[in-house]
């Protein structure tokens, strides 16, 4: 397939599996790469030696001994990660072919980036955002609604809202995020603009997700209505309902101030759910998806499947200008 996206990342199917903190892992990432989309590591929960074990496994899962080169693959860089910088010398390192920079300033490492020969794209919540990262010279813009799992803008523009607008504002190549977890939400993202589209929930409950069972099934588990959008004064986060969540929803209606909601939070709680597996103790970051998602599945097959049913779609849809 040739569009503006598989030619930029050399893909055949406009699918990204998005960076997970917790959950993807190079598993993840070489099933989803091997499939023919693009597989991305999750380095915000990794420390450098974590990285570079993850890199050096992902490389040699997706080197093709023929041609000396190596299936196309991401590393997600959230930019307010401690170690940002030790993590940058590690993408020149290892030659990473893209990097999916996220929370931060796009025009922060993005000609670094291109010196060292990757494609830079850029996550963003609005269309101001998205404006802002093309003109600092990002290769393709992926735009995220408010019902993404992870963390989130405060403007709580949903997907449906958020890409046409974008697409009317930048001529870059497009992604759509948030809420997109079967063939015909990918249809329905290529309908409203965007050239492909990021998926982050769905693969969490995926046999390859280094998430903790005990996380998947309760993914799988979720029902409409199961998550909501936490922490907005300090850093919005969708998250599943439990002990942990309701402790901060009542924080915030009793009026807690940033610095409260930050001690209740403390530190590793996201490792504590996610991949711990404490259902009730942890944070545990998951789209509104979830409530769709019913098995946990290998992320190859799943990947080619989605892939399958947005074609599916799209020649459905193509019986409605049979009717004109
Ligand atoms: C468990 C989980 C962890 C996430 N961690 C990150 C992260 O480390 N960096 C990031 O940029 N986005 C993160 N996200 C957001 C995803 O990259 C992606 O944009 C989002 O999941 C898309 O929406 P969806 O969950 O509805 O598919 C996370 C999402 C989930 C569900």
């Amino acid at each position: 397939m040739n569009t503006p996206l598989t030619n930029l990342l050399q893909i055949p199917i406009p699918i990204i599996q998005a960076g997970m903190i917790w959950c993807s892992g190079w598993e993840l990432a070489a099933a989803v790469s091997k499939a023919g989309g693009l597989g991305t590591l999750g380095s915000g929960s990794m420390y450098p030696e974590q990285l570079e074990l993850h890199l050096k496994r992902l490389r040699s899962a997706l080197m093709d001994e023929e041609s000396d080169l190596s299936i196309p693959f991401a590393v997600n860089l959230p930019l307010l990660y401690p170690q940002v910088k030790d993590h940058l010398n590690l993408i020149e390192t290892y030659r990473v072919p893209v990097v999916i920079c996220s929370a931060g300033s796009a025009s922060k490492y993005t000609t670094r980036l291109h010196d060292a020969g990757c494609k830079v794209l850029h996550v963003v919540s609005s269309t101001r955002f998205a404006v802002k990262a093309q003109e600092a010279g990002v290769d393709a813009v992926i735009a995220e609604g408010f019902e993404a799992g992870g963390h989130n803008g405060r403007e709580e523009t949903t997907t449906m809202c958020l890409i046409p607008a974008v697409r009317q504002a930048i001529d870059l190549p497009l992604v759509a995020a948030g809420g997109i977890g079967s063939g015909q939400a990918i249809a329905a993202a290529l309908a409203l603009g965007a050239n492909g589209v990021q998926i982050g929930s769905r693969y969490a409950a995926t046999t390859e997700s280094s998430a903790h069972q005990s996380f998947k099934e309760r993914i799988t588990a979720a029902i409409e209505g199961d998550t909501r959008l936490t922490l907005k004064d300090l850093t919005p986060v969708r998250l599943l309902d439990n002990a942990f969540a309701r402790q901060i929803h009542q924080a915030e209606r009793e009026g807690a101030s940033p610095q409260d909601l930050a001690d209740l939070l403390g530190r590793g709680r996201a490792k504590k759910g996610m991949f711990e597996g404490d259902m009730e103790e942890g944070e545990l970051e998951i789209g509104q998806v979830s409530s769709m998602i019913k098995q946990v599945l290998p992320a190859g097959p799943l990947t080619k499947a989605l892939w399958e049913d947005c074609l599916k779609t799209l020649r459905n849809l193509s019986a409605f200008t049979d009717l004109t």
